[in-house]
């Protein structure tokens, strides 16, 4: 049922994305030895959300040059595409791309834009990109990021957020960045209430003024902030298979976006990093039929507030909302 509903996904980290074959073919290029970031299967490997991020770093140092992240964006858009995902939004870290400075910058997105409009013509697929500091690096790497990202800020580079571990720092120390990107005309998003709890949440809107949170299951520890966030329309880029992989939830049944879909909160439906936790787009749709017995008028739904949370101009949500006004017609 789920297969062939049409999918939009707001949460994606490019690097995340990349298939672990594909990263041992261009270490083997490079010559690097990256062999103990994969388990004997050839899967990444890590024992926790700590170490899965060293170990996503790891792997993002096979990316070199501007060709490695064109290829990369042809890799990431096919499998997409193949899951039925037709909008996608992806995390661009001018700190991988460039390392932060802008002419360097300039020239990796000129690629992976190069990359995502070929995608577009042979699979239909759309991508824009979310530039995004990393929280781990510091508010000064993140000053430096939003620099790159408001040089480059309108029709593609679309929106600013905030990744990496959410148990450093507080949302407030990055408030310079997400400042400069604002006024740039970026959307805001940022992680928060994954690993940290409902005051997590709270800080990011409060003291970033974001519109979306990537995450924020964790707000139902605490209903009065569910309410609130469903009040406002808050949107929250649920990345259920990613939890559930990290050990947040035991299980499909057990994680919260059943409850926060029912009690009103604006829900959308991401992979944030697939291979790295055995997921897709149409994975993740058929799990949460068969755990929250959602239909199609369900998925429907969802993917309309992703449309309408989308941070793409007018004229491209457009397309997007006409494209599934068709496919539910
Ligand atoms: N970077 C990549 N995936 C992430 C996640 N799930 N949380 C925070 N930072 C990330
Ligand atoms: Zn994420």
């Amino acid at each position: 049922m789920t297969d062939t509903l049409p999918k939009i996904e707001l949460h994606l980290h490019l690097e995340g994305a990349a298939p672990p074959a594909f990263i041992r073919g261009l270490a083997a290029e490079k010559k690097m030895d990256i062999s103990g970031i994969f388990d004997a299967r050839g899967n990444y490997s890590y024992i926790d959300f700590w170490h899965f991020l060293k170990v996503y770093e790891a792997a993002t140092e096979t990316l070199k040059t501007p060709g490695d992240y064109h290829r990369l964006t042809r890799a990431v858009l096919e499998e997409s595409a193949a899951s039925g995902v037709i909008y996608c939004e992806t995390f661009l870290s001018p700190d991988f791309c460039g390392g932060r400075d802008v002419g360097a910058w300039q020239e990796y997105l000129h690629a992976i834009r190069e990359a995502a409009e070929e995608a577009e013509r042979q699979d239909g697929i759309v991508l824009r990109g979310i530039v995004t500091p990393i929280r781990h690096f510091g508010p000064e790497k993140a000053k430096e990021t939003a620099i790159c990202a408001a040089e480059t800020a309108g029709d593609w580079i679309v929106g600013f957020g905030l990744a990496g571990d959410e148990k450093i720092g507080k949302p407030k120390d990055f408030a310079w960045a997400f400042d400069a990107a604002r006024e740039a005309g970026l959307r805001l998003t940022c992680h928060a209430g994954e690993w940290g709890g409902p005051d997590s949440v709270r800080d990011a809107i409060r003291d970033l003024g974001v519109e979306r949170i990537g995450h924020g299951v964790r707000a139902i520890e605490d209903l009065a902030l569910v309410d609130e966030l469903a009040e406002h329309g808050t949107v929250l880029e649920v990345c259920p298979g990613s939890n559930i992989a990290l050990g947040l939830y035991p299980g499909w049944r057990q994680h919260p976006v059943g409850r926060l879909f029912d009690r009103g909160v604006k829900v959308t439906i991401s992979t944030d990093d697939p291979p790295f936790f055995h997921t897709t787009m149409a994975r993740e749709y058929e799990r949460l039929a068969d755990a929250f017995d959602w239909d199609a008028g369900v998925f429907a739904t969802i993917a309309r507030t992703s449309a309408e949370a989308a941070f793409c101009d007018p004229a491209t949500k457009d397309t997007i909302l006409k494209k599934l006004e068709s496919a539910h017609a």
